[in-house]
């Protein structure tokens, strides 16, 4: 979450830096792959085509786009405002960011002085209230009110990760729009479409671990191929764990094969070795453990004990034991546990 919100920062600063002139090579990728057509919205077809028809008839309810981070929200914000508007959509369509804007009263105030006037071409403005599950539960109410103020100028569209956040009665007054993961098909065609473009190789193995790092977030993506193909122009599966700091699945696999066979002094050196070398910390490697045990090869029951063992290990490193000795222990119970 909190990398997320580096990301996210870092990609607002870049945003801002283009306004102010940059050149399209040192733009930051998420902006200049941001889909500016319907058509480039991958995954998505019945939002989509529903937010067309929005254009079409020139109407719209107030929206709730809700979903993971990455999945497209703010982009078919974005497409929705400049079809609607067409040139002059900057005018009418405000942006606001529910977490940054901390108090209603700001959020209040700004939708007041945009929405006084009328709307330069459209029945109507826009106002995309982006991350509104941030928003306090007072702050919701608030806002219920301010909306249905301004119903007759202005239209909102919402944005949040989780719709349970955002309270019953402004969930009535919005129409849902439910945003799902992207799948790995979709994850890799943008990969192939970013390489092909900025003139760089990626093979398959990196392809796919980029799509299992990545659960679907194409922020996270975009961002890490940035960072990878600024450091080679031929990224493999290698450049990209460097990259996000995660233990690599086939070292984790074998560190965990090593103890299950009970030879517990190897499956401990490499596992010192994978923390001191990548520099990784005890919770890294617990959250990479626990994936990896999927894809062991041993039997159901033994998988649902390791998954145990993991939950407690990862609970005593969150209260400050010593990740070595807890990561030890981890092991030394995988060898008994298959006893
Ligand atoms: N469905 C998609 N099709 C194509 N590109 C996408 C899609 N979703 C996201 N992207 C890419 O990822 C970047 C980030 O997407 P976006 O800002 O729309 O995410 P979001 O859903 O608003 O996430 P958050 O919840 O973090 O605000 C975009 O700039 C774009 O490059
Ligand atoms: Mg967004």
């Amino acid at each position: 979450m909190l990398r997320h919100k580096i990301y996210k920062n870092f990609s607002s600063f870049l945003k801002m830096a283009k306004v102010k002139g940059q050149k399209e090579e040192s733009m930051i990728w998420t902006e200049k792959y941001r889909p500016r057509e319907f058509s480039e919205v991958l995954g998505h077809p019945e939002i989509v085509k529903r937010a067309k028809a929005f254009v079409q008839n020139q109407n719209m309810p107030h929206l709730l786009f809700s979903g993971p981070a990455g999945s497209g929200k703010t982009t078919l914000a974005l497409i929705v405002a400049k079809k609607f508007f067409g040139p002059s959509w900057n005018e009418n369509f405000l942006e606001l960011n529910a977490s940054d804007e901390r108090g209603i009263d700001v959020v209040r105030r700004k939708v007041k002085s945009f929405a006084r006037t009328k709307a330069f071409s459209g029945p109507f403005k826009i106002i995309f209230l982006d991350e509104s599950d941030a928003l306090t539960k007072e702050a919701q109410q608030a806002l219920r009110r301010t909306m249905e103020i301004f119903t007759g100028t202005c239209r909102f569209i919402l944005s949040c990760n989780i719709s349970s956040k955002i309270i019953d009665p402004i969930q009535s007054r919005c129409s849902v729009f439910r945003f799902k993961l992207l799948d790995k098909k979709d994850t890799a065609k943008i990969i192939e479409r970013i390489a092909k473009q900025e003139k760089f190789k990626i093979n398959n193995k990196a392809i796919e671990s980029l799509c299992d790092v990545s659960h679907g977030d194409l922020r996270r993506v975009i961002n890490i191929l940035q960072a990878s193909a600024s450091i080679t122009k031929n990224i493999d599966e290698n450049t990209i764990y460097e990259i996000i700091a995660e233990a690599k699945p086939a070292d984790i696999k074998s560190i965990l094969e090593l103890a299950l066979r009970g030879s517990f002094l190897d499956a401990r050196n490499k596992l010192l070795d994978v923390m001191l070398k990548q520099g990784l910390s005890g919770l890294d490697i617990i959250k990479a453990v626990q994936r990896e045990i999927w894809n062991l090869n041993i039997k159901e029951e033994e998988k649902l004990k390791l998954v145990e063992k993991c939950g407690e290990t990862e609970f005593r490193l969150v209260e400050g034991s010593d990740d070595f000795i807890q990561l030890e222990s981890l092991l030394a119970s995988f060898i008994l546990a298959k006893k």
